[in-house]
């Protein structure tokens, strides 16, 4: 999948059920997200200006919640940015594949929960900037 693009991602509301004792967001394969979720990790304790990411994938699609707290995301795909802010719990910000990505600007304690469409694979990534651009030529 080399030719998408950053408008190719987008943010997608997800799933908010109201509660007096609190809220609940839900995500459901094939319903919130266009693939089937087979793996889901987070990220948490990032230290301050810390920046995670600096890569992308050949396959792997993502969907990356802000659990808790805020981060932003760069997505780049080799010609266009975008910048997005998350710092909702109810929304999930889809990265198809080959999108590079940066996160920064993580909160104290914010938790970047990430679905994926597969399970680990160190083939999968890209982590030269110089090697992106050239797979999306
Ligand atoms: P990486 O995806 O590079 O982190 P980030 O994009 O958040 O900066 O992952 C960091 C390391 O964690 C990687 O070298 C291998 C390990 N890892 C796994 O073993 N399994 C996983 O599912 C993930 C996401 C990472």
């Amino acid at each position: 999948m080399k030719k998408t693009t950053v408008y190719d991602c987008t943010l997608i509301e997800l799933d908010k059920h109201h509660h007096e004792k609190g809220n609940i967001s839900v995500v459901e394969n094939g319903k919130t997200v266009p693939f089937g979720v087979e793996r889901t990790y987070y990220l948490y304790d990032v230290p301050g200006g810390e920046s995670r990411g600096g890569h992308a994938h050949r396959e792997l699609q993502q969907l990356i919640v802000s659990a808790s707290g805020s981060f932003s995301v760069t997505l780049d795909d080799g010609e266009v940015k975008r910048t997005f802010l998350l710092n909702r719990p109810y929304h999930g910000l889809l990265i198809v594949q080959g999108i590079w990505r940066e996160l920064n600007d993580f909160s104290s304690g914010s938790v970047c929960l990430v679905l994926a469409s597969h399970k680990y694979d160190a083939a999968d990534y890209i982590r030269s900037y110089e090697e992106f651009l050239e797979y999306k030529k």
